[in-house]
C-alpha cells in the first residue's frame, strides 16, 4: 500500500481492503453513507464494497445516468432534491465510486449540497485513477462545454484499487493511457519511456505505473492548485481535445480519453510547427498515437466548428486561442497563443492521418 498525502486528502493505492477505507466508513457510522454510481459501476463495481464492508450495509445508492451527455446540471439537480427529501446533511459522506465523470459530478454535487459534505473518492477506471480523481476539480458541461461548472474542492480520501479495472473495457483502458502519456510528454520523459513500451491490455494495469503518473498530476497541482501557471501544463492535448470533445457529443460521442489521445497528436503537430519540437520526436509521438486509438475524419464544417468551440476555452486569454506545446519529450510551455489558420493546418493534420488509415 502506498500513501501520499497531498493538501487535505490521503491518496492510498493499492487493496482497498487492506486500506483504512474501513476505518474512514466506521467513522461515518452515526452519519449517512451516500455511494454514487453509475450504470456500469454499479453492476461491476458495488457489490464488491457492499460485500467487503459491512458499515455500507445502509449506504444510501445513488445512480446517475451513464455519460459525458449526462454531466450536467439537471441530472444534479435531481440528486440534491432526492438529497433533500432524504435530509441528508453537511455531516454525511458521499463516496463516489466510479469514472471520472462519476467523480467530477459526485464531487461537485457534495460541494455545493449545503455548502459542501464530506466526500471521498474510488476512482474504478484507469483515467480515473491517473487524472480525474486528483487534483480536486469537480465539475459538469454546460450547453455541450467541456466542465463549465465547477469547483476546486479536495475530497477527504482517495483510494485506488487497480483491481477493479479487471471489469473496465478494454476501450476505456486506452483512455486512461491517453493520460497517462500525456502526463509523460509534458513532465516525464523516463515515464513516456515507459509507457511506450507497454503492448498489451494486462500491462496497462500496473500499480507502479499507475502511482508515477499520479505522482506527476501531484506535483504540477501541489505547484499551482488553482491553475494561474503551471497547472496549465496539464491541459497539454485538451484545447484540441476537449473541442473535438464538446464537437462530436451530440452525435457520435468520442470519449474523453480518445479525444485527449487526437488532441495530443494535433498540438505535437503544432509544437513540430512551431519548432518546439524535432521532426523525430513528433514522429515518435505520432506513431505511438496512431497505434493506440483510432484516427477520425473531420469535414470542413467540423474543422469550423471544433476551432470556433475553442475560443470557449477557460485557458484563453482574452480572445486569443492559449495553447500548451511540447518544448521537448519530457517538458510543456504555456500561454502560447496561436492563429485560426495554424490551428486548422493540425486538424487538417489529424484528418488526413483519419483518411489515410481508415
Ligand atoms: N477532474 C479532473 O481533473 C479531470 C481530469 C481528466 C478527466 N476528467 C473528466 O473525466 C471524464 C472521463 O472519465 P472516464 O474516462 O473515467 O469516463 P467515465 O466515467 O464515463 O467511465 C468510462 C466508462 O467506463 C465505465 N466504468 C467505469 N469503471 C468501470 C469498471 N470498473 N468496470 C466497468 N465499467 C466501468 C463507466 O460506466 C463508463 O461507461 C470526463 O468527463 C473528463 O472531463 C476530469
Amino acid at each position: 500500500m502506498k500513501t501520499i498525502q497531498s493538501f487535505s486528502t490521503q491518496i492510498e493505492i493499492g487493496d482497498i481492503t487492506k486500506s483504512t477505507f474501513s476505518s474512514v466508513i466506521e467513522s461515518y457510522s452515526k452519519a449517512n453513507i451516500i455511494i454514487i454510481v453509475d450504470e456500469n459501476t454499479h453492476d461491476y463495481c458495488l457489490e464488491f464494497l457492499l460485500t467487503n464492508f459491512s458499515a455500507l450495509a445502509n449506504a444510501e445508492i445513488i445512480l446517475l445516468p451513464e455519460g459525458e451527455e449526462n454531466k450536467v446540471m439537471e441530472v444534479c439537480f435531481q440528486v440534491w432534491e432526492t438529497f433533500t427529501e432524504f435530509n441528508f446533511s453537511r455531516k454525511d459522506l458521499v463516496i463516489n465510486l466510479g469514472g471520472g465523470i462519476v467523480t467530477d459530478m459526485g464531487g461537485f454535487i457534495a460541494s455545493i449540497f449545503k455548502r459542501g459534505m464530506n466526500f471521498i473518492h474510488v476512482p474504478t477506471s484507469l483515467l480515473g485513477m491517473v487524472d480525474a480523481s486528483i487534483g480536486g476539480k469537480n465539475g459538469v458541461d454546460l450547453n455541450g462545454f467541456k466542465n463549465q461548472l465547477g469547483v476546486f474542492n479536495d475530497p477527504s480520501h482517495i483510494f485506488i484499487d487497480a483491481a477493479f479495472l479487471t471489469t473496465l473495457p478494454e476501450r476505456e483502458l486506452y483512455n486512461g493511457y491517453a493520460e497517462m502519456l500525456k502526463h509523460g510528454l509534458i513532465a516525464d520523459e523516463k515515464l513516456w519511456n515507459d509507457l511506450i513500451k507497454i503492448e498489451s491490455d494486462e500491462a496497462l494495469i500496473d500499480e507502479k505505473l499507475i502511482y508515477r503518473t499520479i505522482k506527476v498530476k501531484l506535483d504540477i497541482v501541489e505547484a499551482d492548485p488553482k491553475e494561474q501557471n503551471v497547472r496549465m501544463k496539464l491541459n497539454f492535448g485538451h484545447t484540441i481535445g476537449h473541442a473535438l470533445e464538446s464537437h462530436f457529443l451530440s452525435f457520435t460521442a468520442i470519449a474523453h480519453g480518445h479525444a485527449v489521445a487526437l488532441g495530443i497528436c494535433a498540438e505535437a503537430f503544432l509544437s513540430l510547427k512551431k519548432k518546439k519540437i524535432t521532426p523525430e520526436e513528433f514522429n515518435v509521438i505520432e506513431t505511438v498515437i496512431i497505434r493506440n486509438f483510432p484516427m477520425i475524419q473531420l469535414t470542413d464544417e467540423d474543422i469550423t466548428d471544433v476551432i470556433a468551440r475553442m475560443k470557449n476555452d477557460k485557458k484563453n486569454n482574452g480572445k486569443a486561442i492559449n495553447f500548451v506545446l511540447l518544448e521537448k519529450i519530457g517538458s510543456a510551455v504555456i500561454n502560447i497563443n496561436l492563429k485560426e489558420k495554424e490551428i486548422g493546418e493540425a486538424l487538417f493534420h489529424l484528418n488526413l492521418l483519419g483518411s489515410a488509415l481508415n
